[in-house]
């Protein structure tokens, strides 16, 4: 069996956080969620995370997930490190299994990488396999230190380095490969003495060499992959790598993107072809979007479904379906509940709530539309104020299909305008207005001769 081991007991103290490191989001996913995803999909058939710190908080978010959680004791008088981290996981590790170990705060880690390395250490018949890479500025990890031969001697961690080894630029990604015999062997072998009193995983690397075992080196060419979260400079740097991904993995399956700089799409979100992406445009939380839409520019879409043909401009839309062909914006908010119909137009500063709006039917200024059902083709005038709220409870308003509510209105909730009514401009409208009918409720006009002349 392929297994995987994702080491997540860790603190993060750098990153300074209530919030465990590895559930800290990089393009609107957790950190963790995207290494167990990159585990499963190059071929490991179980995947094990070692919890520590904020265990239940991760533990939580992952459970809907391909993977088995084991727990890390932590404690001040406990043994710390990466190597005790893979020691609670020992009971799940099969003598014959291939084990893969992985860190929870690199999300950059490829399925296609791993597969390589998977591949390498597999075809050479290793005991165990160190992933590298060659960095310019390999502070803080652990050094490479390879034999005269060229073959891997052992790896050196940044605090236990003399000024020749911190020179060394071929680091330790912590990503390894090993036989689950070997593995498990190697670990009653390490000890803790080095500058952190730790268990380092790293040290069974040396115990296996100093025993003659075959031990491998895959290189990295490309170290972006490996890339881990510290601290929020990193999360940042990581975080602009996974959207370029995110935004060239559209691109490539026909979405336009205006300015990839400037687009924000969650890992989660769908985008379909011919769609046209336009610059400060933010799209969130599993959002769909269809075909031939036209998304921004200034627009922030939150956990939304948007079909085909439709166009959404300097606008917020949250928890809303809008349908074909709808035009929504500027300036035009969707809160929660918003479902609009086929070619609606909901134009600049209409705010619509918890409302179902049919097909054909407009506002296209100025407009608040809050827990109402609007049917088909009806016109929803400039300035017209749905007053669902009573200071108590909140009212909803029926409005039937073709029905016409003059400008600056006011329906007083709960009411219902039926079907080809017509509601009077400047109309305070507080009883039902029958099928058809016209309703006026706005006081009369009276024209005084001479008298506006005075005023001067
Ligand atoms: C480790 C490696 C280093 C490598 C680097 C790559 C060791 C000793 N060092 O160093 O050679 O260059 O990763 O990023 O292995 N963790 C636990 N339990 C623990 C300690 C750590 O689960 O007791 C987890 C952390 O949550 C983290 C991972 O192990 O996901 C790595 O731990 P971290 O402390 O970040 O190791 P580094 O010092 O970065
Ligand atoms: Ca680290």
């Amino acid at each position: 069996m392929k297994m995987s081991i994702i080491l997540a007991a860790g603190q993060g103290t750098r990153m300074k956080s209530d919030i465990p490191k590895i559930l800290h989001k990089v393009c609107g996913k957790e950190m963790i969620r995207y290494v167990i995803e990159a585990s499963t999909k190059s071929g490991i058939d179980k995947n094990i995370v070692v919890l520590g710190h904020g265990k239940e908080k991760v533990g939580y978010n992952i459970k809907d997930m391909n993977v088995e959680t084991v727990e890390q004791p932590i404690g001040d008088d406990l043994p710390y490190g990466t190597g005790c981290a893979v020691m609670a996981a020992e009971e799940f590790i099969g003598d014959e299994d291939m084990v893969l170990i992985l860190c929870g705060d690199g999300p950059l880690i490829s399925e296609e990488t791993l597969r390589s390395f998977i591949a390498y250490h597999e075809e050479n018949q290793y005991v165990a396999t160190i992933m590298t890479a060659y960095l310019d500025n390999p502070t803080g990890y652990g050094r490479i230190v390879r034999k005269e031969d060229g073959s891997i001697d052992k790896i050196v961690e940044e605090k236990d380095a003399s000024e020749e080894i911190k020179k060394i630029k071929e680091i330790n990604t912590g990503i390894y490969c090993f036989k689950g015999r070997v593995l498990k062997y190697a670990l009653k072998k390490i000890k803790r003495d080095n500058s952190q009193n730790e268990y380092y995983l790293t040290d069974t690397i040396k115990v296996l060499n100093d025993e003659g075992a075959k031990v491998g080196a895959w290189v990295l060419e490309d170290a972006e992959d490996i890339k881990a979260v510290n601290d929020r400079v990193q999360l940042a740097e990581v975080s602009k790598i996974m959207q370029k991904r995110i935004n060239q993995r559209h691109m490539y399956a026909g979405v336009t993107i205006i300015d990839p700089d400037t687009t924000y799409i969650d890992d989660t979100v769908k985008i379909g072809r011919d769609t046209v992406i336009y610059p400060n445009t933010y799209l969130e939380e599993g959002t769909v979007i269809g075909e031939f839409c036209k998304i921004g520019p200034d627009t922030r879409i939150i956990k939304s479904t948007i079909c085909n043909n439709v166009t959404v401009e300097n606008s917020k839309v949250v928890e809303s379906f809008i349908d074909d062909g709808t035009c929504v914006g500027p300036f035009a908010y969707l809160r929660p509940g918003t479902c609009l119909g086929k070619n609606v137009k909901i134009g600049d500063f209409v705010e619509v709530k918890k409302s179902i709006i049919g097909d054909n039917s407009k506002s296209s200024h100025l407009a608040y539309i809050g827990d109402a059902e609007v049917g088909k083709g009806v016109n929803i005038g400039c300035g017209v104020v749905f007053v669902n709220y009573d200071g108590k409870q909140k009212h909803k308003t029926l409005v039937g299909d073709k029905a016409f509510i003059g400008s600056n209105s006011n329906l007083v909730a709960p009411l219902t305008v039926e079907e080809g009514a017509y509601v009077a401009a400047g109309s305070t409208i507080t009883e039902d207005v029958k099928k058809g009918d016209l309703a006026i409720a706005r006081a009369r006009q009276v024209n005084k001769e001479g008298k506006g002349r005075n005023r001067f």
